[in-house]
């Protein structure tokens, strides 16, 4: 399964190399500015003029639910999630051989592809598969991320994706985002709007669905962030909790991160 979605959008994305462009766009004079997707259907709110998109990453990570017993409606607890930088590959780059569906795929096909790059507590659970349970995918909870990172590869056409920083939540409602410098930036922020990911989003490892596209904004604390965007959501929704049973659960996901300042 993970292979024949891997191999499917392979077949999407190339980077030019024939006509001697090699990989590693550096034109970034000429290159697009890139605009915030859309759901086909409700959209969230646009970036307030005047800010500017500092960062373009994919994110890869687990989101922890809780549930009090097994009639209860899952409660989100926070998520963990590595981030790699994304913006040199958005379609339009010089050098780059991306189609606009490419570049969309990358979230599902990271999530459907890609080991999940956090310090499980059973390592075994990494590898992408279609999953049964929530308990599987437990991260350490003293230590949740790998040291150091590795970059993402996505294939030998395409320039490896730079780890460009991490997510994790400082409590229940306050998610946080430290993003690699040169500056380095960070997001303190809180969710002010959210819409259902269109309909044919990939429902994930566990089958439970895809999980809203966000906007989230600055609540204190923010360095040259003001304003994150989740989009292009993969996976990450609850099981329900006669099927997960009491207690927490990790659900994997992934997802692109947009960062406006
Ligand atoms: C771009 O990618 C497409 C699809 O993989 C391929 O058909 C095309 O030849 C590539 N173009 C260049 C200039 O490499
Ligand atoms: C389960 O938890 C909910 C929410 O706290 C509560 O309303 C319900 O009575 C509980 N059900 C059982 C069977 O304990
Ligand atoms: C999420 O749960 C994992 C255990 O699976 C834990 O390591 C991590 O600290 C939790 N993170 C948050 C933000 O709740
Ligand atoms: C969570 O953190 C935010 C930002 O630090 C703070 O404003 C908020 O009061 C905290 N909420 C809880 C429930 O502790």
């Amino acid at each position: 399964m993970a292979a024949k979605v891997w191999l499917a959008v392979a077949s999407l994305v190339a980077v030019a190399s024939a006509n001697g462009c090699g990989p590693g766009p550096k034109g970034a004079e000429n290159s697009p500015t890139p605009t915030l997707p859309s759901t086909g259907a409700t959209d969230l709110p646009a970036p307030d003029s005047g800010l500017v998109l500092k960062k373009l990453t994919v994110g890869h990570g687990i989101q922890n639910y809780t549930c009090i017993n097994s009639t209860a409606t899952p409660a989100a607890i926070g998520a963990l999630a590595v981030l790699y930088d994304i913006m040199p590959l958005y379609p339009g780059t010089p050098g780059v051989n991306i189609t606009q569906a490419g570049f969309d795929a990358i979230s599902t096909t990271v999530l459907w592809s890609q080991s999940l790059p956090l310090n499980l507590e059973k390592q075994s659970a990494a590898p992408p598969s279609a999953a049964l349970s929530e308990s599987v995918f437990a991260a350490d909870p003293t230590q949740p991320f790998l040291d150091p990172v590795p970059d993402l590869s996505l294939g030998p056409s395409l320039p490896p994706l730079k780890f460009a920083g991490i997510h994790f939540f400082r409590n229940n409602t306050n998610p946080v985002f430290k993003l690699n410098g040169p500056p380095d930036l960070v997001a303190s922020v809180g969710k002010k709007f959210s819409v259902k990911a269109p309909a044919g989003a990939t429902t994930g490892l566990l089958n439970t669905g895809t999980v809203d596209w966000l906007r989230l904004e600055d609540v204190g604390g923010s360095d040259g962030v003001k304003i994150v965007y989740r989009v292009v959501t993969a996976g990450g929704s609850p099981q329900t909790c006669d099927v997960s049973g009491p207690g927490t659960g990790s659900v994997p996901y992934s997802a692109q991160y947009w960062f406006y300042g």
